[in-house]
C-alpha cells in the first residue's frame, strides 16, 4: 500500500504484494499497476525506463503522444502502463495489470493510532501486564495483554 504523495505525477515504484512484484505507475492523477515481469523473457519490467511515446506523422515532424509506455530493461520491449498492452511483437500477450483505487485512509481495516495517525503494521509484539507492588515492578507473565485490555482501561 501507497499513500497518493509517494509518488508524484510521472513516477513509479516497484512493491511487493505477498510475494508478487508489483510496479505502481502514477500518470497525471491516475494510478495503474502491471506484474513486474516481462512476458516476452521474463526480465523485470517495471525497473525499466518510463516516457510518453513519440509519435510522427510526417519525415522531420514529430510529438509525444499521451500516455506512458515502460520499457523493459533487458530488451527494450515497450508496455503501455494503462492497459499492459505491448506494442512489439503483435500477437503476444501483454503483461499482467492489476485494478488500482484510491482510498482515504479511514478505509483502511485498522484504526489509526490516536495520537500519531500512524496505521498499524502487521505485527503486534506481546506485552504483560505491569503492576507496582511494595516498590518492585511486576510483570504478570502468566497472560498476554491485548489491545482491548489497553482500550478499556483507557490508556
Ligand atoms: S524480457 Fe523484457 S523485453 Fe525481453
Amino acid at each position: 500500500m501507497l499513500r497518493v504523495d509517494e509518488l508524484a505525477p510521472g513516477e513509479h515504484r516497484v512493491v511487493q504484494v505477498g510475494k508478487r512484484s508489483i510496479g505502481v505507475f502514477r500518470v497525471g492523477d491516475e494510478f495503474f499497476a502491471l506484474a513486474d515481469h516481462c512476458p516476452h523473457q521474463g526480465g523485470p519490467l517495471c525497473r525499466g525506463r518510463v516516457a510518453a511515446a513519440p509519435t510522427s506523422g510526417l519525415p522531420g515532424e514529430f510529438g509525444m503522444a499521451d500516455g506512458a509506455f515502460v520499457a523493459c530493461p533487458w530488451h527494450g520491449w515497450e508496455y503501455d502502463v494503462t492497459t499492459g498492452q505491448s506494442y512489439f511483437g503483435p500477437g503476444e500477450a501483454p503483461v499482467r495489470s492489476y485494478p488500482v483505487s484510491v482510498e482515504p485512509a479511514a478505509a483502511h481495516p485498522a484504526a489509526a493510532h490516536p495520537t500519531t495517525g500512524r496505521l498499524p503494521g502487521p505485527y503486534v509484539a506481546d506485552t504483560y501486564d505491569v503492576a507496582i507492588e511494595d516498590r518492585y515492578v511486576v510483570i504478570d507473565t502468566a497472560g498476554r495483554r491485548t489491545r482491548a485490555d489497553d482500550e478499556g482501561d483507557g490508556r
